[in-house]
């Protein structure tokens, strides 16, 4: 079959560059020759007409709201799955088999203690530091911890690095949360599943015997699952990039929280939540709606929009139905926020400006609701989100290293400042 070419004309010259056509979603044209045989780059900030790599593990179809992990739809895993069999999935790219489920369980439980030294590194932050910035620090301090993991070249090594991370994320957050309110920090327990253990970890106390809510457990293990993964998303691209110069997967993680925690990210389930209280009562959403409409004012309605979704989220729809589920069984009636944000989200969804501009929400704007009723303070949503979504970028950055054609990731730019120059001595400026 003769190759698909995409012809550049420029003036009399012209170029033809292939067309590569991947199982599901838009083709691609291979620019990667275009410098070398026109001279000029492509201009594309914030890249929202580029495919950086190549990958297997999700696929979104933003205008149908759909979202696969490994081909698996977000809704059946939610519903049918758990998180560690999610996790299993994006990084080996196959649901388990009843024994590799249990192995790989076990392996992942195993793992959850973190170095007794590194208690002594929450003591150098204040109590009220954010608890994601708390993040940042210790897990990028786990490379010195674990060196025997940190050899990107050898298998093994990413295999027992990508396990310790799954599986210390949940103990370093709960440590953030705990040092954060000044509780003492309480050890992982291998009787519980991940998500039960999450809860215990943060929410018991030594003073009596803390009984994890199956349901809420549930539910949780189910909010981990829609933030495990989402394609080239800011936070895994940076993870992509820290990971192609050869930088340790700790380090790489560090960098994917970083970018994680800026509001037009993940930390938008912590401004939405925010702005939902500043809303406060149903009366006051069309002044909010007409500040987010209003081109001078830099006021976004958080947790609406989304560069790849110009439908519904399927995630958020999920994280709605969690919602209701969470408040009923801790019988929270109107849920004052609830009300405004469900009034918000009616209001947002037949106004004519969100509709051309194909604005939705996306999965931030319930889950703070629903973290919220968890018992969880605001300013730990954003580290919850980077728990969960730890698996997508050590799967991610595990699909990048093992590609042979990898290499350092290295834009360029359109430059724009001043052309060459002699130095003026300061006498004479
Ligand atoms: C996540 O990439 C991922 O997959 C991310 C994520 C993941 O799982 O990794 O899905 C998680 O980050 C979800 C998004 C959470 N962020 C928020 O909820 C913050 C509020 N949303 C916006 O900041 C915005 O929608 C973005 C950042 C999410 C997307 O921005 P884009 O794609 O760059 O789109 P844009 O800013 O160019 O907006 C297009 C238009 C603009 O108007 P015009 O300049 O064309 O006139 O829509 C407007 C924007 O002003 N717009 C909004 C809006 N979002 C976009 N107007 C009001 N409120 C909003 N929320």
């Amino acid at each position: 079959m003769t190759e698909k070419t995409a012809k550049l004309t420029i003036g009399d010259e012209s170029w033809d560059f292939p067309v590569k056509a991947g199982t599901l979603g838009p083709e691609v044209v291979d620019i990667g020759a275009l410098y070398k045989n026109t001279d000029r780059f492509t201009f594309d900030p914030g890249y929202t007409s580029t495919a950086s790599c190549e990958s297997d593990i999700t696929f979104i179809d933003g205008d149908k709201g759909v979202l696969l992990h490994r081909g698996y739809p977000i809704e059946q895993l939610a519903e049918h799955g758990d998180f560690i069999e999610t996790c299993y999935l994006l990084l080996y790219g196959e649901l388990p088999t009843k024994e590799q489920n249990e192995d790989f369980h076990s392996r992942i439980t195993y793992h959850t203690m973190v170095h007794e030294q590194m208690n002594r590194f929450f003591t150098g932050f204040r109590r009220d530091a954010h608890p994601m910035a708390i993040m940042c620090g210790v897990v990028g301090a786990l490379s010195a911890f674990y060196h025997d993991s940190t050899d990107i070249s050898d298998p093994h090594q990413r295999m027992v690095a990508s396990l310790r991370m799954i599986a210390k994320m949940p103990t370093i957050a709960a440590m953030a949360y705990k040092y954060h309110i000044g509780q003492p920090f309480v050890y992982p327990r291998n009787e519980l599943d991940y998500a039960s253990n999450f809860l215990h970890m943060c929410f018991s106390v030594p003073c009596e015997e803390y009984k994890v809510n199956p349901v809420l457990a549930r539910a949780m293990d189910r909010i981990f699952i829609l933030h495990a993964d989402h394609e080239q998303n800011a936070s895994t691209s940076t993870v992509r990039l820290a990971g192609s110069s050869g930088a340790n997967p700790f380090a790489c993680i560090a960098a994917g929280i970083a970018c994680l925690w800026g509001p037009a990210h993940g930390g938008a389930n912590e401004a939405a939540l925010n702005m939902l209280a500043e809303i406060g009562t149903a009366d006051r959403i069309p002044e909010f709606i007409d500040r987010a409409k209003d081109k001078d004012d830099p006021f976004r309605l958080m947790g609406f929009g989304h560069r790849v979704y110009k439908n519904y989220d399927p995630r958020a729809k999920i994280m709605q139905k969690t919602t209701h589920e969470v408040l009923s069984e801790l019988g929270i009636k109107d849920d004052p926020m609830l009300e405004v944000a469900m009034e918000l989200e009616k209001i947002a969804l037949t106004d004519e400006y969100f509709i051309e501009k194909k604005l939705y929400p996306n999965i931030d704007f319930y889950s703070g609701i629903t973290l919220k009723a968890l018992g969880f303070p605001t300013n730990m949503f954003t580290v919850l989100f980077a728990l969960a979504r730890t698996v997508g970028w050590i799967a991610q950055w595990k699909e990048m290293i093992e590609d042979p054609k990898q290499k350092i990731g290295r834009p360029r730019q359109l430059y724009t400042g001043a052309t060459q120059r002699d130095y003026i001595a300061v006498e004479d400026r």
